[in-house]
């Protein structure tokens, strides 16, 4: 392929997440995204390849009792002569290590946040996480269509809480019942709402100017309303700045509501806009890799277990870092130092997996893994470097597991540990006792851990409460690190890759330990 054509498939591009709450719209924005992009299949179940039929294993019998999707899906739709890739991060009681890891995959955030409630907790929990690439992020403002908070409030709360500058894009004009649109402050053009058509994508009127009789005429007093208000908004906000929004110093916000589709096509514009084309990646030799590289590389940040539990089918979703996939090529696994050649990449477009002939730099692909394959994984055409960046993330949640048979104990340690190399949960031993330690960033691992092990390792597993606030991996000089261990061996273990981890019992335990030992670094985040 011509290079030009490489730069041009790949400048196209755009490859982002949605960070959000739990009901703050996530959902509702991704149908009206893909409406748009005349994609309206979500994907999200996923066919067993032979039969045809929903493949089933006990923990997606689970997902589907709880209503849930454990399955992270990619999303592939064109808009405006771009190409989007939307990657699903689970966010209810699905969430998960997963959800944090699929940030990393990704050159952009859309940020949704529900305009009656501001900022809340999972929000500031995955903008930490967007926090490790410095990600560009793009806020979405929902609910318009409900009696929501002072916009100059919320964006007060988004720049305190979440340490970001916040240039808004579009004004709102009323809110509830009383929601008549939005100004576009770029384009100078009031776009106004009409209720009820959620469903679709709307006609709409536009009125340009922010001084033409028109908008008087179309919604009266508002028009004054919001002539004064935007001096405020002007003296009191940042203007849009490309180079600090691409840094992640500065989000674009936008106003709308995803219920009635309204407003997310000029976030949408945005996107494809500003957010940045598929960006390289860093490796452990220290040579960036751009994504305009000729030669493929990739890198595995998610493995999705049991689709087909006979066959023990798990899909790698790689991200593809630079190049070009082409079904049938050669590619190095740099972990084992080993070639394969793969003619059976899957995408997922459409809701359904389907073999791919080719694929570029910012595009998901599914590789079949038949159990050699781990989080963080590189896949090169001849490079033997592996990506950086793609880290395991301190549990949150830890419960002691115990067998119901005493002498599987071997099956048991074998199996958590594999699971903790697809990144399902992870698993820790401690150094003073025989226990076994899971630890899990969403609470529904638990679960399907007990169900894996079961399924896929005849081990019958069930857990026990135990005091355990937070993990965190230890580093740092070895003779401060062996004092260190001799002196804390009681909250110490080795994690499944065998690195030494602080397991605090309390929060106030890590702080005090961070007080007493400043040599020692205690991370939230450890490199694969
Ligand atoms: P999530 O994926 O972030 O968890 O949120 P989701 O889209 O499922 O939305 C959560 C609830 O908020 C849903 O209502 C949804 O209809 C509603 N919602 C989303 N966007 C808007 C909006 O712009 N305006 C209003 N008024 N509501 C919105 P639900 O009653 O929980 O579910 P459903 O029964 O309506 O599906």
């Amino acid at each position: 392929m011509a290079n030009a054509d490489l730069l041009n498939e790949i400048n196209k591009r755009r490859t982002f997440a949605i960070i959000s709450h739990p009901d703050a719209g996530k959902t509702t924005i991704t149908e009206k995204v893909l409406l748009f992009g005349n994609a309206l299949q979500v994907a999200g179940t996923v066919k067993g390849k032979k039969s045809g039929q929903h493949a089933k294993s006990d923990w997606m019998e689970m997902e589907k009792e709880r209503g849930i999707s454990v399955t992270t899906s990619v999303m592939q739709f064109p808009y405006a002569d771009h190409l989007v890739n939307l990657l699903d991060t689970p966010g209810h009681e699905d969430f998960s290590e997963d959800t944090y890891r699929t940030l990393t995959a990704v050159d952009s955030c859309l940020m949704v946040i529900d305009a009656a409630k501001g900022v809340e907790d999972r929000t500031i929990k995955l903008m930490e996480v967007t926090r490790l690439r410095d990600t560009p992020i793009i806020t979405f403002m929902n609910k318009l269509d409900r009696d929501t908070r002072d916009p100059i409030d919320l964006l007060d709360e988004v720049e305190d809480v979440l340490k970001i500058k916040c240039a808004p894009i579009t004004w709102p004009i009323g809110m509830g019942k009383e929601f008549k649109g939005v100004y576009h402050i770029l384009r100078d053009e009031t776009t106004l709402y009409k209720s009820g058509q959620g469903h679709t994508i709307q006609q709409k009127r536009v009125i340009k100017g922010i001084d033409n009789p028109e908008l008087d005429a179309a919604i009266g007093n508002y028009a004054d309303e919001l002539r004064e208000m935007l001096e405020l908004v002007r003296g009191a906000s940042h203007e849009f700045d490309l180079e600090a929004f691409l840094k992640g110093e500065l989000t674009p916000v936008f106003f709308g509501t995803a219920l009635g589709n309204f407003g997310v096509d000029h976030m949408l514009d945005g996107l494809v806009q500003w957010a940045p084309k598929p960006q390289g990646r860093a490796t452990d030799t220290e040579d960036f890799v751009p994504a305009e590289s000729k030669g493929f590389s990739g890198f595995v940040f998610k493995i999705q277990a049991n689709m087909d539990p006979k066959h023990r089918d798990r899909i790698a979703f790689c991200r593809i870092v630079s190049g070009k996939y082409e079904k049938g090529m050669k590619m190095r696994h740099t972990r084992i130092g080993k070639d394969v050649r793969i003619s059976d990449a899957l995408t997922f477009l459409a809701g359904d997996r389907a073999l791919l002939e080719e694929a570029y730099a910012g595009d998901i692909i599914g590789l079949h893994n038949h159990g050699s394959m781990r989080i963080g994984d590189t896949f090169t055409q001849g490079g033997d470097y592996r990506f950086t960046g793609i880290p395991n993330f301190a549990p949150e949640l830890f419960k002691r597991i115990r067998l119901r048979d005493p002498l599987k104990q071997k099956q048991l340690l074998k199996g958590l540990i594999q699971l903790s190399e697809e990144g399902a949960v992870q698993v820790f031993r401690p150094l003073i006792n025989n226990d076994l330690i899971v630890g899990a960033v969403g609470v529904l691992q638990f679960d399907v851990v007990v169900a894996r092990l079961k399924a896929e390792y005849n081990v019958d597993a069930m857990y026990e409460h135990i005091n355990v606030a937070t993990a965190r991996w230890v580093y740092g000089d070895p003779r401060k690190v062996d004092e260190f261990t001799r002196k804390a061996e009681q909250n110490l273990a080795y994690d499944g890759a065998d690195n030494l981890t602080y397991i605090a019992p309390t929060m106030v335990n890590l702080s005090l330990s961070q007080e007493r030992y400043p040599d020692i670094t205690f991370a939230a985040t450890r490199e694969q």
